[in-house]
């Protein structure tokens, strides 16, 4: 496969012209009374129209066909995908799961949209506020099919198996350590390659920004120039049997036919694109004498609520590092929290517990619940010599985090068969230290 091109930059006005038309996008206007090569032009808008300008998305496509030339939809089997948040009753516990298993391709085919199940999630899809965290799990490239999403955007984290994702303004090839972003109502189709993992946080209503970086300045974390936008790319295929369309509307599946690849934009220009981001190039800021900055120091991309500061989704990396903070228990620190922490691993070992949370599993610490290093990695810990070192090399844990408290799905609960019964006991052996009567800890550092 030829490597492909890429736009770089976050949220940029950009242009796009498949090379094999030059001249196709329209000059000094949108809406020529004829496109060049008798294209189409259709609007992509992904914000109100009048969203002030810092804000305002869309994007106008050019094609060969526009995305109307279709059969009625009609629902289709809803498989594990669902937004129904009252299937089981909640559950405070601390929760983790082992790897989420992939089907064997030997036993059954499921691609990327047939392999989406609902873990956990919050909030109204037709009001437009709130989150859904699914996990992907298939071993099938998408033939003559293709999804898009009325109801969120998905920012998308693959942990095992690279995905090559056609979508209408291009393609896009996104390996484990990188994540992509597709925002509402973008047509994609995903090719994989092997059985292939990961995890999705969708988000109605909002899309997802850079966070304020305050009194870091300019720079830092993650840099606009770092995001990738693909280029224009179409073809010009028909496809006899009929190529399917699906749409997840209101939390329900539907499938619609039409006779053309909808990958038939070849040119475009707009703000409103799909993305994609290189986890190794974050640019990690943390304590450089003692205590801890707070982990919101690690957001990558945030998808805010109304409430100044409050996230309805951070999307947080703990990227590998070096810790240097003197006289200070480095791993991260025993916690309770309004928000709810939803974490994954895409490889390697979270440094704060060394067995259980695997690559491919995960973890759920809702609202108010505590969670923080088991016994062990306490213990470690509290008597390591406090020399520099690195922290997390070959590693990447991630957490959605959500002012929202998250409702599991009775898949994530039993039908994944993947929850760990024996997570609590991972606490269980911490044990007091308490000295009423000597104030200087013993036999620390
Ligand atoms: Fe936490």
């Amino acid at each position: 496969m030829a490597e492909l091109m890429y736009i770089s930059g976050f949220g940029n006005e950009c242009a796009s012209e498949d090379p094999r038309c030059p001249g196709s996008l329209p000059e000094g206007q949108n809406n020529p009374q004829v496109c060049p090569y008798n294209l189409y032009a259709e609007q992509l808008s992904g914000s109100a129209f009048t969203c002030p300008r810092s804000t305002n998305k869309r994007s106008w496509l050019y094609r060969i066909l526009p995305s109307v030339s279709h059969k009625p939809f009609e629902s289709i089997d809803q498989g594990h995908v669902t937004h129904n948040w009252d299937e089981v009753g909640p559950d405070p516990n601390q929760l983790r799961w082992k790897p989420f298993e992939i089907p064997k391709s030997s036993q059954k085919k499921v691609d990327f949209v047939s392999g989406l199940h609902t873990l956990c999630g919050a909030g109204d899809i037709r009001s437009n506020n709130g989150l859904a965290i699914h996990i992907f799990l298939c071993n099938t490239s998408m033939e003559n099919r293709c999804f898009y999403n009325s109801d969120g955007d998905f920012l998308i984290v693959p942990q095992k198996g690279k995905l090559l994702i056609y979508t209408e303004f291009g393609k896009m090839l996104v390996q484990p350590n990188e994540i992509c972003v597709i925002q509402r109502g973008m047509r994609f189709s995903i090719d994989v390659f092997e059985e292939t993992r990961g995890y999705i946080l969708e988000v109605y209503g909002v899309h997802f920004e850079l966070p304020d970086l305050g009194p870091i300045g300019a720079n830092g974390l993650a840099n606009p120039r770092d995001f990738l936008i693909p280029v224009a790319w179409y073809e010009d295929r028909q496809v006899p049997g009929g190529y399917t369309v699906i749409n997840k509307y209101q939390g329900k599946l539907f499938a619609s036919k039409q006779h053309v690849s909808p990958f038939n934009v070849v040119a475009w220009h707009g703000n409103y694109t799909p993305y994609k981001y290189n986890l190794e190039n974050f640019m990690v800021i943390n304590s450089v004498a003692f205590d801890h900055a707070d982990p919101s120091i690690f957001t990558v991309l945030t998808a805010k609520s109304v409430r100044p500061g409050v996230a309805i989704a951070d999307f947080v990396i703990f990227p590998p590092r070096w810790g240097v903070a003197d006289k200070t228990f480095r791993p991260p620190y025993y916690h309770r929290n309004c928000m709810s922490e939803f974490m994954g691993l895409i490889k390697g070992h979270y440094e704060a517990k060394q067995g259980g949370f695997l690559p491919g599993g995960g973890s759920l610490h809702s609202a108010m619940t505590p969670h923080g290093p088991d016994a062990d990695c306490f213990e470690k810990a509290s008597k390591a010599k406090l020399a520099p070192e690195r922290i997390a090399d070959g590693t990447m844990a991630f957490m959605f985090e959500s002012s929202l408290n998250l409702a599991v799905t009775k898949w994530g609960l039993q039908t994944s068969n993947c929850l760990d019964e024996n997570y609590y006991k991972c606490w269980e052996p911490l044990k007091s230290h308490f000295t009423p009567n000597s104030r200087k800890p013993a036999g620390l550092n």
